[in-house]
């Protein structure tokens, strides 16, 4: 079963091809073509995500995408204009029903009469894409597309939430890799989704079973990075530049003497429930910036040493619920997924605890773990193989959409 999947919740744009074979209990998956466009560039120089210009952009790079996407995985083919209906095998184009789903998308309606039609119907068997949650106009661009995909190609579509594609992420094997992995989980699981827009402690104990045992009660993990970023006037995105600069961190050039002791509080460490706080750390940064400021010592030395103990403040918090989470449910595998884990510190933190505890931990490749649709088409896959998935051509998008 080969999976096409589109992801344009926030501001990358993702095409994936997918291979699924095996079974529930033992899936397989093979990435054929995995490719993302980021919108980094655009959004920079306003510091944050553009709804508008995001939905811009990805009616811009879909198309283009698309192709290097097939090209990828060996299913590029296009016929001739005059012979188009016999050789593409497909259906005389309902020109209405595409021009209304790509109505509101300029250059995607555009772009889409330009190639679409020159391509024969590629040898996918389903198409899958982001329903939610994410941002609503980013949203509506890849599931306008993949629905006139799906209508012209004559192929069933998929709505999948972007949340269980993050959990799910680990499962995808690696593209350049001939090997075919399966992996395995053993119940029950505890997920944690470190992202931009979340930050949540899942319990399933079984497959594609969630409850939601643990979450933020204010910024997600992603969005304090972000922010945090921001007050140290690092470009956006923040998390990855905070990671940076926390590296350059030396314990032997420690030489900040007191009342400028950079130590951030480590938010309901000890409150005994599985819930996080974020925007408490946030604004203690902003305090002690403001204080760094008027005694004029708000240097790059100074940036460091902030950047590397909200970090390790932020990793602390994160270890100790999630292993009593681990604890509380007698959990026997840890599952990761969300951008945040890209943080090497996080990472090294969690798999370093697992390993003592003996816990089975599964954490997605880099690119695996930030927006990506091949996370979408493992999902799907896993549905299907489920048989747990219904497809559906009128869904809409949902922005605040709930891991079920
Ligand atoms: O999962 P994701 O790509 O998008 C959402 O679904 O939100 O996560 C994006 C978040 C951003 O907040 C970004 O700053 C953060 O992941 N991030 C990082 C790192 N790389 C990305 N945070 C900390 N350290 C990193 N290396
Ligand atoms: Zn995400």
């Amino acid at each position: 079963m080969k999976i096409l999947a589109i992801e344009t919740s926030c501001d990358d744009t993702a095409i994936s091809i997918v291979d699924v074979k095996g079974s529930k209990n033992k899936p397989v998956f093979k990435i054929l073509a995995h490719n993302i466009s980021s919108q980094t560039k655009i959004h920079e120089k306003w510091g944050g995500v553009v709804p508008s210009l995001a939905k811009r952009e990805h009616g811009r790079n879909l198309v283009p995408l698309l192709f290097k996407s097939l090209k990828d995985a060996q299913f590029f083919e296009t016929c001739p204009a005059d012979r188009r209906v016999q050789l593409c095998k497909t259906k005389v184009f309902p020109d209405k029903k595409i021009n209304k789903l790509l109505d509101r998308e300029v250059d995607l309606q555009k772009q889409f009469w330009q190639e679409i039609p020159s391509l024969k119907v590629p040898k996918i068997d389903a198409i899958a894409v982001t329903k939610g949650p994410g941002l609503e106009p980013a949203l509506w661009v890849g599931i306008n597309f993949a629905k006139a995909l799906a209508l012209v190609w004559d192929k069933p579509l998929y709505p999948i939430n972007h949340l269980e594609g993050h959990i799910l992420a680990s499962l995808a094997s690696h593209p350049q890799s001939t090997k075919q992995k399966a992996e395995n989980i053993s119940f029950p699981a505890i997920s944690l989704i470190v992202s931009g827009g979340h930050t949540e402690l899942v319990l399933s104990r079984d497959w594609l079973k969630y409850k939601i045992v643990g979450r933020t009660r204010d910024d997600a993990v992603g969005e304090a990075f972000d922010k945090v970023a921001r007050l140290l006037g690092l470009p956006y995105p923040g998390g990855r530049e905070i990671s940076k600069l926390a590296l350059k961190f030396k314990h032997s050039s420690r030489k900040i003497v007191p009342p400028f002791e950079i130590k951030l509080p480590r938010p309901m460490l000890n409150s005994g429930d599985l819930d996080f706080s974020f925007s408490g750390i946030k604004t203690a940064v902003l305090y002690l910036i403001q204080k760094l400021k008027l005694a004029n010592k708000f240097d790059n030395k100074i940036k460091i040493e902030i950047a590397h103990e909200f970090q390790k403040s932020i990793t602390e918090v994160i270890i100790a619920k999630t292993f009593k989470a681990i604890d509380q449910f007698k959990a026997r595998t840890l599952v990761v997924g969300g951008g945040v884990i890209a943080n090497p510190t996080l990472r090294q933190a969690l798999q370093q605890e697992a390993a003592r505890l003996k816990i089975k931990v599964l954490i997605p490749e880099i690119s695996y773990s930030t927006d990506n649709a091949s996370m979408i088409a493992v999902a799907a896959g896993f549905r299907l193989l489920a048989k747990k998935s219904r497809s559906s051509s009128s869904f809409k998008a949902e922005g605040n959409l709930n891991l079920k």
